[in-house]
């Protein structure tokens, strides 16, 4: 696959947030083979047409709520997952969707040892965290 990322640094918090919101975008074009740019002519946002609601994405979810789920309340059951960052329900997966794409854009989430996501469940997650985190 064509890599077309430009590599991090140490942007502000802010600029970080926008550069990886960039690098998602690009993400989703390379999945579906549009390349790098703006050739599907959407400015370089993710398509948010196509966009699947929380309630679509459990299969994806629940590759995170194995430690990340407000069911969990000892760092032993959540394996050290930081505590404030659950995806069990929809207000909870809702409440920080520029943590998610930061950790899912370049496969920090989920951790290594643990089920990966697939390249279509990593684009709806990215799609849905971008696309205003429907329901
Ligand atoms: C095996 C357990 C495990 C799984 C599964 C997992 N995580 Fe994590 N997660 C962690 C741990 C441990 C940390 C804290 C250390 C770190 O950042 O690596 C963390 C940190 C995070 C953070 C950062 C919180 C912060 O401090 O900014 C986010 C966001 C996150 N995870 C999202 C996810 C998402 C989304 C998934 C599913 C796609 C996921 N995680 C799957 C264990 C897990």
């Amino acid at each position: 696959m064509t890599t077309c990322v430009t590599p991090r640094s140490n942007f502000s918090a802010r600029a970080r947030i926008l550069a990886l919101v960039a690098l998602s975008a690009t993400a989703l074009g390379l999945t579906s083979n549009v390349g790098c740019g703006d050739s599907d002519g959407s400015g370089g946002g993710a398509d948010c047409t196509t966009v699947k609601g929380y309630s679509e994405l459990g299969v994806a979810f629940s590759k995170c709520t194995n430690c990340h789920s407000s069911e969990l309340t000892t760092p032993t059951e959540r394996q050290s997952a930081t505590v404030g960052f659950d995806y069990d329900t929809y207000a909870l997966a809702a409440t920080d969707p520029a943590a998610l794409i930061e950790q899912v854009e370049d496969d920090e989430m989920p951790p290594s040892g643990s089920p990966t996501l697939t390249e279509t469940e990593k684009t709806d997650l990215l799609t849905w965290a971008e696309c205003g985190t429907p329901e």
